[in-house]
Parts: structure tokens; sequence; C-alpha cells
């Protein structure tokens, strides 16, 4: 073996040489983290030089600086799979450090050592070091660390105190013995998050809110992107500075320019650049010398645009990390704040939307641009916009970080074409669901629009369903139109949530209020029948012809006066938990008094949703608005957009309600031998394959899956001798994972009943297939019960995704099947069984004998389970399962393995 063969030697899954990391600090400073070099030494003897006689002593136990050196020679040694290093570089300077060494008598404990500068304490290097070399740890085998800490070390017993893992601490002979069992679990996983949304938030929340802005590339052309931007600030009020910088430095637009940034009076906050691609790299060099927290890049020229483009966003995104700006773009279209108190405006868009709670991240730039005009047109109340183009660095799940502190922001918009990282975006939405609904288009559902996403911003081709899990998992509304995220999102803006799925419609005509009541059973929303004290007061208020039932209809001759009075009477009615106001003008002018009194009840009964429906009016009329331009109650045009709207707040609702669901867990699972057959079969198949049924068997077993009896045989007569001791009738099927359709090659053999049948039957397969050294599988012929199906696919970003489908034979036809995201908590899995079509078949259907369904559930907790642990499950099908009412047993079952990235996609880390 060479050097650099035994250099990038695997050792115990993660290569050492691979940890290129960029991460966030605490007050917004961006670290980049990496394993050690051999070249290190001299870095690591100026940070040493540098360290206070405290922090020697805290490392080494004594003031002396003698084992410095000896130290250095240990840290920089060759990698080998019993330790790890990794360093903390800021502004190309070694600040930190952080180690761990196994014990030579346990493999799985590790003791570990962390250093950071004395200057560079407070900013959350230490417990930035500590989670990363805990995930690679974690990968390599390692679980448990032990560290040693004097008692004095304060910033060291505060981050272990606060990293979010249990530890157990013993003082012995004046140091502090410390055992961190690496249990990455809900807890932990929490207090990563929290750390991470705050750096973000904070990351933002100038970037949002700049007090100063410069436009580079605004010149005196008209036509000019700076110079229409320029334009835009200025007259949409900014209330920070803005300067242009532009060759000339001539003022634009009654601005003050300069030539460079260099020449700036006052350090921006914020600075966006347009100008032409192969000016870019040389402008964000020059940003990056006055500090400002971002740079918004409109520029074009960059990944969407071939393997140039791709190098030069590398490039950008790198003199970004090295100044510790966070980048919006490039090929973005501008933010916007629509908070009054800053009133920034540097997009395209010459019309800014009305203040409100809306914010709203766009991936497309011109659909970005174009819901701006939208919104501003039709009264949508904004907060914050961020067009995010090529996501180099600012991604949808930053943002959403952003949101989740900005008291501004009350409801989040997402325009998505891709996801970077689906994993952990699931588990932000979730968290940031629960106070502030996520409404999303993702863009792509189908074949052609995903190929339009994939060859405009390079986004991944996602399958469709498995989006539509994550987002009814995580609490996100799924939209199909840029105008849904409005109409929903400015439902959840304006209108309370309702308590329930109980709708009442008061219209002044009948059709309309029929084609709402169609749309409300449609979307699961109820049409109630109205009380009988509701409808004896409608019965004295209304004239005659009038319907006072559900949906309720005033006619079209009553008096606003009388339709205001009917409106209180329903909405008084607490059997009802949304109004929806189906308005028809009839009577000429008859909008705007109409509008006033659905103002005002809405008003009254501020805790209950009100939607309004002005058939056919066109605009929104001032009554329905406060002062500002903003909506007071939700305003649709036609019935089914406010439907689907209400719709959507209610679902919404009921999953901010749900209880937090509870984890399963298993004190049965063999993990080690499952990981070690997975390991051992991809040892031998380094390109992955699919596993003989008798590994699946073992695979699934360790997991408590239960299969039935299924017995190797490798010629007739092991076969025979195998039905034998199973007793008949049996089955016999080939034992080889290659022959994935069995059936289709006429290799099931079912209800042989003798063993002249056995004989014949393996005769018969023999002389047909090549059965190799693996022979076939002997089972018992089960008969009974409902069959079902699970499975496993395990998505390259989206990790692995757990089905459940019924139907046997005919599931295929039938589609019916749900798919989940693990982790999936035990209700997760229930409602995951309950949502088939056809699961009325497992609880006892038409005198059916009812099903032992916790079983099932048992059994696809545990496939999640095992999903999660070994994500080289590339596929995994059980099917069919056979679900009796004594339990649920797999009859068949069919794995491939593939070699996975190893990476954790849940640590800290900028993209
Ligand atoms: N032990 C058994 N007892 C009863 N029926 C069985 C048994 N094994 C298989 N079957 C029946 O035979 C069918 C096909 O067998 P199996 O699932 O093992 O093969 P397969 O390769 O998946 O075939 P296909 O691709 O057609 O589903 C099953 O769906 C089931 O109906
Ligand atoms: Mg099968």
């Amino acid at each position: 073996m060479t050097a650099s063969t035994e250099e990038q030697r695997i050792h115990g899954g993660v290569r050492s040489e691979e940890v290129h990391i960029d991460a966030l600090l605490t007050d917004a400073g961006i670290v980049h983290i990496r394993s050690v070099r051999p070249t290190d030494a001299s870095a690591l003897r100026d940070m040493y030089a540098s360290v206070s006689d405290d922090t020697i002593y805290m490392r080494f136990f004594t003031m002396s600086r003698a084992s410095v050196e000896e130290d250095i020679a240990a840290l920089c040694r060759p990698p080998d799979d019993r330790h790890f290093v990794l360093v903390a570089e800021l502004g190309g300077r070694i600040i930190g450090l952080a180690t761990y060494e196994t014990l030579d008598w346990d493999r799985t404990r590790a003791e570990v050592a962390f250093l950071v500068e004395d200057t560079q304490r407070g900013r959350g290097v230490g417990t930035l070091l500590f989670e990363h070399l805990a995930a690679l740890a974690l990968q390599n085998g390692v679980k448990t660390f032990i560290a040693e800490v004097l008692p004095e070390n304060n910033p060291m017993l505060r981050m272990l105190r606060d990293i979010g893992l249990p530890r157990k601490a013993r003082s012995l002979e004046g140091v502090v013995h410390f055992e961190i069992p690496l249990t990455m679990d809900e807890t932990y996983r929490a207090a990563v998050d929290r750390r991470e949304a705050a750096a973000n938030a904070r990351s933002l929340a100038r970037v949002l809110s700049p007090k100063v802005v410069a436009v580079v590339g605004a010149g005196a052309n008209p036509q000019g992107l700076g110079h229409q931007i320029l334009v835009n600030i200025v007259q949409g009020g900014y209330r920070g500075e803005v300067f242009a910088i532009n060759r000339s430095g001539h003022r634009v637009a009654g601005v003050p320019a300069y030539a460079s940034l260099a020449d700036l009076p006052a350090s921006p906050d914020v600075v966006i650049v347009a100008v032409p691609a192969a000016e870019v790299l040389a402008v964000a060099r020059q940003a990056a010398q006055r500090h400002p927290a971002g740079l918004v890049v409109i520029s074009a020229g960059f990944a969407e645009a071939g393997a140039e483009g791709a190098e030069r966003q590398r490039e950008l995104l790198a003199i970004c990390r090295a100044a510790g700006m966070r980048l919006i773009g490039p090929n973005c279209m501008g933010i916007a704040n629509i908070d009054p108190e800053i009133s920034l405006n540097a997009t395209f868009c010459a019309t800014m939307p009305p203040p409100g709670g809306i914010s709203l991240m766009s991936q497309s730039g011109a659909v970005g641009i174009a819901a701006l005009n939208h919104a501003a047109r039709s009264g949508v109340g904004l907060a914050t916009f961020i067009s995010a183009g090529n996501k180099a660095d600012v991604s949808g799940n930053d943002v959403l970080c952003a949101w989740e502190s900005d008291p501004r922001t009350r409801v989040c918009a997402l325009y998505l074409e891709s996801f970077g990282n689906p994993r952990k975006f699931a588990r932000i939405a979730r968290r940031v669901g629960k106070a502030k609904p996520i409404v999303a288009v993702k863009a792509g559902r189908t074949l052609a629009g995903i190929r339009g996403a994939a060859s405009h911003t390079a986004a991944a081709a996602t399958p469709d369903v498995v989006v539509d899990s994550l987002f009814a998992q995580a609490g996100v509304t799924r939209v199909d139109s840029l105008e849904d995220l409005f109409n929903v999102a400015t439902f959840f803006d304006v209108a309370p949530l309702p308590a329930g799925r109980r709708v009442a419609i008061v219209g002044n005509s009948g059709g309309p209020g029929v084609l709402a009541a169609d749309a409300c059973e449609a979307a699961g929303l109820e049409v109630i029948q109205l009380g009988e004290r509701t409808r004896t007061l409608l019965r004295s208020l209304l004239p005659e012809g009038a319907a006072v039932d559900n949906p309720v209809d005033v006619v079209a001759s009553t008096e606003t006066r009388v339709f205001e009075a009917a409106l209180r009477i329903v909405a008084h009615d607490p059997e009802v938990d949304a109004v929806v106001v189906v308005f028809t003008e009839i009577r000429p002018g008859s909008i705007p008094e109409t509008a006033k009194a659905i103002a005002k009840v809405s008003r009254e009964y501020s805790g209950k949703p009100f939607v309004a429906c002005l058939l056919g009016h066109p605009g929104i009329p001032d009554e329905l608005t406060d002062g500002s331009g903003r909506l007071l109650v939700p305003v649709y045009a036609f019935p089914e957009p406010a439907v689907r709207a209400l719709a959507a707040a209610e679902r919404y609702a009921r999953w901010r309600r749900r209880r937090p669901g509870t984890f399963p867990h298993f004190e049965d699972l063999d993990r080690e031998s499952a990981a070690a057959l997975v390991a051992a079969t991809l040892a031998e198949h380094p390109e992955g394959t699919w596993l003989d049924t008798p590994a699946a068997v073992q695979l699934l077993t360790a997991y408590g899956i239960t299969l039935a009896p299924t017995v190797a045989a490798k010629s007739s007569a092991e076969a025979v001798a195998a039905a034998e001791r199973i007793g008949y009738p049996v089955v016999l099927k080939p034992a080889a994972g290659s022959f994935v359709h069995k059936t289709e090659l006429h290799a099931v053999k079912l209800n042989l009943t003798s063993a002249e049948d056995v004989a014949a039957a393996f005769a018969d397969i023999a002389s047909r297939l090549d059965l190799g050294d693996t022979g076939v599988v002997v089972q018992p012929m089960l008969r009974g019960g409902v069959e079902a199906a699970l499975g496993v696919v395990t998505d390259r970003t989206f990790g692995p995704v757990v089905m459940v489908g019924l139907g046997g034979v005919a599931s295929d036809l039938l589609a019916d099947r749900a798919f989940r995201l693990p982790p999936l908590t035990v209700e997760e899995a229930d409602e995951q069984i309950r949502s088939l079509r056809t699961a009325p078949l497992l609880f006892g259907y038409r005198n059916a004998p009812p099903t032992k369904v916790e079983a099932l559930r048992d059994m696809l907790l545990r496939l999640a389970e095992l999903a999660s642990a070994l994500p080289e499950i590339a596929e995994l099908d059980l099917n069919p399962v056979l679900v009796s009412p004594d339990g649920a047993v797999a009859l068949d079952a069919k794995v491939r393995l593939a070699p996975a990235p190893h990476d954790d996609p849940l640590v800290r880390r900028l993209r």
C-alpha cells in the first residue's frame, strides 16, 4: 500500500480528509471546520503560541508548554481508525481543535479534548466542534465520549452541560471525569436544531433589516438592472441609507454614488450586486473588506449556466464564507422588507404590497416578482420577500429559521423547485409550523414540470408522493398554484383558525350557495344542519322564499340590514366553526354596504373565521380593508378558492392540535448483527446487490420482523427433508435474490402436499432456472388473512420512505399505498395504515373477523427503524404480508443493498 492510499484509507466509515464544513457561530460569524492535515503543524504552533497560560493549563493540566510540540506531532500524525482531529478555521487561522482517541481496550469509548483560543470564546466554536466530532465518532463506531475536565474549566463545563446529551460525572483527585453516551436522541437533535435556528435567524436578521444598503452596478442607464433596483429602493421609501456604486461615480436617481465600495462613507449591511457575471467575484472581494452581513447577487451566469458558471458560483460562495457574509442568490431578483420601519424594496417590482403578515420566499425570481405584483394588486399584506435564486448559500431552511423569530411574519409562504436538505426541512418545518403556518408550492408535479425545473435550476426531480408525505407530516400546506399560495396564505394571515370542520354558508342567491356547499363537502368540510334555534330566528327574520337551513339564502331582494342580522344569527350558533359568505351583486351598488356588514359581524365574532366570496366582483372593496389596504376578512371572487383556503386552515389547525406522538421503543433489536450483515454483503458486492432470501430473512429477524418459517435447501433431497420437518402443505421458491418476479418465472410452487410434489417442483425449477449454489427455500403454505404489503425505498436526498399497501395481487392495480418518512411515531404509523382506502378490510369488512392491525403497525414501525438505522437498504419489499386475527407474517422478502453516503444530514452546517 502506498503512502497516499494509506492516507485515503476509509477508517471505520468516514475518511478523515473528507470533512469540510462551514457553519454559523452563535454571533453569525462563519467558521470552517475540517479534519487536521499533516501540514497544519505550523498553524497549530501559532495557535498554541497565542493562547493564555490558563488555556494551556486546562489542556495539559500544567502551566508548562513543554508538551506542546509533542501534542502537535500527535495531532498531525497520519490518520488511523483510532483517532480523529478536527480544527476550526477563521480567517485562514486555526482557532480551535477537537480530538477523540479510542481506548486501547474498548474501541467504542473515546477520550475527547477541546481547545478554543481565548479571544474566540463564547461564540460557540467548542459546541460546534463537539457536535461534528460526535457525529463522526458515531459513524466510526464510537458510542461514548470520555472527558477529563478541571473543575475550574468553566467554558468546558458549561458546554458539556448545554450540549443536550446525558452525562455522568465523578470527581477524582481534582479532576472531573465525564462519561457522555452519544445517544443522538430527540432531546439532542432538538438542542442542535435550536442552536442552528438561533444562529441562522441572527445572521439573516441584519440582511433583512439593513440600515445601510449599497447597490453595485447602478448606473445612469434606466434599463440597467442595478438602476431599476435603486429606483425601487428610493421610490419604496427606504428608511435607511442607500448608495450607488458605478464606474463614473455620478449620482443616480438622486442617490449619492461612488466608484468603489472602498470609497463608501458608511459600511453597508447589505450589498446588492448587479454587474456582469465576470465582474461579480471582484465586487464580492471588495465587499468583503466592508464586512456587510450579506450579499444579494442579482447577476446571472452561475450554476444555472453550465460548468464555468458553476465554478464561478463556488468561488463566489468561498469568498462569502471566508468573509462571514451570507449570500442570497446568485441569479435572484432581490429582497424586500415591507415593515414600515424598514420599507426596503430591493426588487424589480415597482409597486410594493401593503404591510402584512405573509413572508414569501421564491426560488424562481420571475415567479417571485409576479407574486409581488399580484399581492400588491389584491391587498395581500406581506412582511418580507426573498428571491433565493440558485440558493448557493441561503435556502428555504435558513429563511424559515429567520421567519420563525421575526415577529412580523405570521405566515410562511414558499415557492420551491427543489430541496437541498429535505430531512432538515422536515424538522424545521415541523417546529416552525407549530407557531406559524407554512404554505408551499412545490413546482414540478408533472414530468414536464420536473424537466423544466431541472434544466433551469439544476433541481433534482423528487418523487411527488414523497414530497406530499413530507409536507403532510410536517404540517405544511401544499398548494398547486401561485394563486392558491396567496389564497391560503391570506386566510392564515387574516382569519383565525377554525375550531372544527362545521361550516355555515350564507348568501343572497341559491346557485352560488350550492356551489360553495359542494366545494365544502369535496374538501372534507361539513355543511351542517343549523340548530333549531338558529333556524327559528332566521325564519322570523327572513322573507318568504328564503332558505333558513344551510346554505342559508336570504334572497336577492333582502336589504343589507337584514342580511347583516342573518349573518349575525348564523355566526352566533356555537355549532358553526366557520362562516362562508357568498354574495352576488344583484342589486347594483350593494357591494360596499354588504362588505361593511361582513366586516362588522366578523369583528363581533373575531374568534371565528369568516371568508367572503364576492362573486365576480373584481378587486377588494375598501370596506373590507383597514386604512393601509390590508384585508380585514379574506376575500375571494369564487367559492372554490375560498373553501380550499378554509379547508387548508382546518387541516392545519387539526395538525397543530395533534398531541406529540410517542416514538416506539424496541428492546429486542439486534442492531449489531444487522449492521454486520449489511457491511459484509457490501464488502463482497461494493456496488450493491439483492440479498438471497435466507440473508433477507436474517436481516429482518434481527429487527423482530416476522417471516413465515423459511428453510434453505440446496438439493431435491434437502427440500423434501425440509418439507417433512415443516409439515405439508408447503411452498417452494428459488432462494437467490436475483429472481425478482418469481411468479412470472413460474417459480413459486404453492400448495405442495407430498414428497413427490416437492421433488417434482424442485426438478421443474432447476430445469428452467440456474439455481447456482443458493438453491431454493421451503415455507409452510399459509392461508387466510388480508394481504398487505410493506416496503422501503431510500431516496438519495429524502432518505428512507416507508410504504404500506393493501390489495394483494390487485395492489398495483389499486395503487392503494401510503408513504411516510421516518422517524415514525406509533400514532403516525396507525394513521398511515388507516389512510388506505381499503383499510376497512383490516377491521372486519363484511363479517370477516377483524385482523390484528397492531401487528402490522408493529412491523411497519420496525421497518422504519431498520430503514433509518441502515441507509444502505436501497429497496425493501415485504409482499405479501398476511394479516390475520392472530398476527402479521411476511411470506416474501426482497432487499436490495447499495452503498450509502455516510454523512449525517442533520449536523449544523451551511450548505
Ligand atoms: N408461504 C406461502 N404461503 C402461501 N402463499 C404464498 C407463500 N409464499 C408465496 N405465496 C403466494 O405466492 C405469491 C408470490 O410469491 P412471492 O411473493 O414469494 O414471490 P414474488 O417473487 O414476490 O412474486 P411476484 O413478483 O409475482 O409477487 C405471493 O404473493 C403469495 O400469494
Ligand atoms: Mg412477492
